[in-house]
């Protein structure tokens, strides 16, 4: 792994999950249906298990007192790797998989690196995962981070309510009234403030200095705790001390700390965050001193069991359908469905025919036999819940329908669809759906959402290959990302007679064995060339004439490098899509994961879509990431997808990518595929650090006591190692609705912006910040506003009474640019420690203003004067510039 010694990957599913995807619910204040998920690359552990176990029920009595006896921990099932001894009390998993796990104890990556954090999004927003690791479940890292249970309770609060950290670790410490104090939250928490210098291998740990010049402790400076506190707040703060117990409330919030809290959710504190909550709206307080205890069930992986339950109903004649669905279901029985795995099939109109019960797919026969049961005639009615009983029954003959995953195929409306959810529910299956074309039933994404499935949703035209992404995208969700399907191109082009459909796929070497072309045609078979880096050319296309579909197996690992592809076409549509596997069993390839925020939409919400690329847990930033985004009628928005940190984006080079979709055509389902590239400026990155505060030390009985320094990696490792690839995936469907007819008008703001940030310069304030758009962060805005006041709060809630800047001559940038704009505080007195906040709005041409920016900071300071600054004075400093010049002229 040449420079890459340092990293072991993390070879589990790193997914986005769904919007749906958890399976958490709120219950009588408790929370039900947490999963955790053991890596499946940690060793067999036992004691893992025990502590998990504890772990969970110090948090609930954590929880229980932090929430004011509002929330605690319920029900919870721990997943273990199918690789671990089977014992009798392991269960088989529901609708828990990898995919869904809430919580992930992973293998720490690089080795040492035991940080606890949470994927998030916006301030208020759910998160997607937490991440922990063994030896901090353990308890092996109580100076570190504290217990496991409080840590839990500080994540949690990340994933479940949106709530920021607040501490800043890039920045320990701020002015205020001249004075330099840390970040921390509540201001009553005590402690010192350390610097530890080290030369010539001995350390030693002294208070900070002030730099005269700047008036800003040195850096390196941070703040070591009182191990004995008597302030409670707060959990988001530092859960590690031992009084610690709340989170920071209105009265004891310190609004002026800059720290992505008060940053990202409106300088509001964690608890008033919290109360925001559907969580807090919907409940009400216990009166018990203690919550009750959780509950706990163990459930091991088992091996996939998947029935397909395909429509062949009337409405499955028209427009090609019926051979789309065959081409795609080729596919997905060819190359998609994991080795190992149990697959059935059924087909239905108004009844259900089992074409095949399970069988285990072990050889490329089984899978040619399961594919010459696809239906060939189109007719009759619709019944989906026949489909599904008629599967249920299927695979009943050989297990339980416990966790087997049914992927439902429909076009058409069933007014009878509600008729068996009961039965859905209590079968204990996965449900994943596919709507093809307009009129597929509305209730349809029901099922999936109740069992925590996949949605998708595919159109009649066949160019956007929707059909073929839509069964692409269903690969397991528990097996070993280097066994997952992986799409390197989808495509598609309406060719005249004689036109060509050419292009490239860069195959990268973290994948390339088991390489599938497949490639669709409408009513000629194309001619069909494919040749590899060094040139080589491959012919031997297998050609399946009646579902008019042909594909190229490349035997062996497939070359890296650029492959090329000609197409020569008749007057048609053809589709083109090739996918590949991981390389090496202990390399994780490269994935793309994309999903909406919401899988419905109610107008004029605004949609963010998201697209992670990573390998393993290492995040990839610089790709070029685009979204299309197909409506109902076949149209497709296409949108540059950004990880910048500013409009929908979170964090900036987190390797999540995101952009708002405002750009609606028609109500009705969506569908979403995401394309990346890598190239020149593509690298991969450090993991982002997202979670509990790593203690540098505490002061006990006076005496500082330093932790260990914390393992940092390398990250010149990573630099310069450019990665290039191409990747697409499908980010299933959303529903749209209450989009007025007619032509719609501006109804869409510019985005808030978030990255606003201030500096002093002599006595000039510099702003920075990424220009917002017209619409959200697309387009243009036609003015900002800035206005700036000595109160945070006054400016915050009085906005359009503060002291407004001069803004006649900045000009807007077109959405995420780099705005820079200087000015001279006017009328504000700029004595030495005031501090000044400053903010900003953005209007578009329809007046429609932004949501208030950040509100950033600047400390005015006038440095000492040591000698009267007179013109002898000046005289001299330059003759000693001059001086030193000329000493560094080389002779
Ligand atoms: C596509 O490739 C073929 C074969 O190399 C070539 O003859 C043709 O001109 C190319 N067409 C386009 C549009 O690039
Ligand atoms: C890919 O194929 C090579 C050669 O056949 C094999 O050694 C390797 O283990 C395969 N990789 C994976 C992830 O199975
Ligand atoms: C303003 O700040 C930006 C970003 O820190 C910096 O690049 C720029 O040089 C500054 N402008 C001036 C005039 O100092
Ligand atoms: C704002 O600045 C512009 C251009 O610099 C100037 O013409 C205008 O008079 C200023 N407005 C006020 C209210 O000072
Ligand atoms: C400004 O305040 C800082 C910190 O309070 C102090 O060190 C500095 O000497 C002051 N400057 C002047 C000119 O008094």
């Amino acid at each position: 792994m040449g420079s890459f010694k340092n990293f072991i990957f993390t070879l589990t599913l790193y997914l986005l999950r769904g919007a749906t995807a958890s399976l958490i619910q709120l219950n009588n204040n408790g929370y039900e249906n947490i999963i955790i998920a053991i890596d499946q690359n940690l060793p067999e552990d036992d004691k893992l298990i025990q502590h998990i176990k504890d772990m969970v029920s110090e948090a609930s009595n954590y929880l229980y007192e932090a929430t004011e006896k509002r929330f605690y921990f319920k029900g919870v099932s721990i997943l273990i790797p199918k690789t671990w001894q089977t014992k009798p009390d392991y269960e088989k998993p529901k609708l828990e998989t990898y995919n869904n796990a809430d919580i992930f104890i992973e293998v720490p990556n690089p080795p040492g690196n035991d940080g606890p954090r949470t994927q998030q999004m916006g301030c208020g927003e759910m998160g997607e995962r937490i991440y922990l690791t063994p030896d901090v479940i353990l308890g092996k890292k109580l100076n570190e981070y504290g217990p496991p249970g409080k840590i839990l309770v500080h994540e949690w609060a990340h994933l479940r309510w949106g709530v920021f950290e607040e501490y800043n670790e890039a920045e320990p410490f701020y002015k205020l009234n001249g004075k330099n104090v840390p970040v921390k939250c509540s201001e009553a928490i005590t402690g010192t403030n350390k610097v530890t210098l080290c030369s010539g291998g001995s350390c030693s740990t002294r208070s900070c200095r002030t730099d005269p010049k700047t008036g800003k402790f040195q850096t390196g400076c941070v703040f070591i705790p009182d191990r004995i506190q008597t302030e409670k707040s707060s959990i988001m703060f530092m859960q590690s001390i031992d009084s610690v117990v709340e989170f920071c409330r209105k009265e004891n919030h310190n609004k002026d700390a800059p720290n992505a809290q008060n940053q990202k959710c409106n300088l509001r504190s964690t608890w008033e965050v919290i109360q925001d909550s559907e969580d807090y709206k919907t409940s009400t307080p216990m009166t018990a001193a203690q919550p009750p205890k959780p509950s706990f069930s163990l459930k091991q992986i088992r091996e996939r069991i998947l029935c397909l339950v395909l429509d062949k109903s009337g409405s499955m004649a028209s427009g090609d359908r019926l051979n789309r669905l065959k081409q795609a279901s080729k596919l997905f029985l060819l190359q998609i469905v994991e080795k190992g795995s149990w697959v059935g099939m059924i087909t239905f109109d108004s009844a259900a025919t089992i074409q095949s019960d399970l069988v285990q797919i072990e050889t490329d026969a089984q899978r040619n036999t399961l594919i010459t049961k696809l239906p060939g005639v189109a007719s009759g009615g619709t019944s989906i819940c026949s489909g599904l009983r008629a599967a249920f029954t299927s695979i009943r003959k050989k297990f339980s329908t416990d966790g087997a995953e049914i992927v439902l195929l429909t076009d058409g409306e069933d007014n009878t669809i509600r008729t068996c959810f009961d039965e859905v529910r209590q079968s204990g299956a996965i449900i994943h759906t596919v709507a093809l074309g307009p009129s597929a039933d509305k209730a349809l994404e029901e099922l999936s959402k109740m069992t925590g499935g996949l949605q998708t949703a595919a159109t009649d035209n066949a160019q956007n290959n929707g059909l073929i992404d839509a069964f692409s995208a269903l690969s397991s969700g528990n097996g070993m990302i280097t066994q997952r399907s992986i799409q390197l191109e989808s495509k598609g082009a309406t060719l005249k007679d004689g036109e060509w459909m050419n292009g490239t796929i860069i195959v990268d070497s973290t994948i390339g064995n088991d390489t599938l072309f497949l490639v669709t045609w409408t009513t000629k078979q194309p001619q069909m060339f494919v040749s590899d880096p060094s040139g080589k050319a491959y012919t031997t296309f297998s050609v399946d004439t009646n579902s008019k579909m042909a594909h190229l197996q490349i035997p062996d690992t497939a070359k890296v490098g650029i492959w090329t592809y000609n197409l020569k076409s008749s007057a048609q549509t053809l589709t083109l899509t090739v996918t590949s596997r991981a390389a090496n069993p202990t390399i994780p390839p490269i994935t793309v994961d994309s999903k909406m925020n919401k899988d419905t939409s109610n107008f004029p919400n605004p949609m963010v879509v998201y697209a992670e690329v990573r390998q393993g847990s290492l995040p990839i930033i610089g790709a070029t990431v685009t979204a299309l985004i197909e409506s109902a009628d076949g149209t497709t928005v296409t949108l540059e997808l950004l990880d910048n940190g500013a409009g929908a984006d979170a964090s900036k080079n987190d390797g999540v990518y995101s952009r708002y979709f405002t750009a609606y055509k028609t109500n009705g389902r969506y569908s979403l595929k995401v394309r990346a590239l890598g190239g020149t400026n593509t690298q991969r990155s450090r993991p982002q650090v997202n979670g509990a505060l790593y203690i540098p030390g505490w002061v006990e009985n006076g005496e500082v006591k330093m932790n260990p320094p914390r393992p940092e990696f390398n990250v010149n490792d990573l630099q310069g190692k450019q990665v290039c690839f191409s990747r697409t995936s499908s980010g299933g469907s959303f529903v749209a609705t209450n989009i007025p007819s007619g032509s719609i008008q501006d109804v869409f703001p510019p985005c808030q912006i978030t990255d606003l940030k201030a500096q002093m310069e002599g006595d000039r304030i510099n702003l920075t910040w990424t220009a917002p758009g017209d619409d959200y962060d697309y387009g243009r805005a036609q003015q900002y506003i800035i206005r700036i006041s000595e109160s945070i709060l006054d400016l915050r809630d009085k906005f359009d009474d503060a002291l407004q800047v001069n803004t006649t001559d900045l000009i807007p940038e077109e959405a995420n640019s780099q705005e820079f704009f200087m000015f001279e505080p006017k009328d504000i007195n700029l004595v030495n420690g005031t501090n000044i906040y400053i903010a900003i709005q953005a209007v578009d041409k329809a007046n429609l203003k932004s949501k208030l920016s950040n509100i950033a900071q600047v400390s005015v300071f006038i440095p000492p004067e040591e000698t009267p600054c007179t013109g002898s004075h000046i005289f001299k400093i330059v003759l000693k510039w001059l001086g030193e010049l000329q000493l560094t002229i080389p002779k």
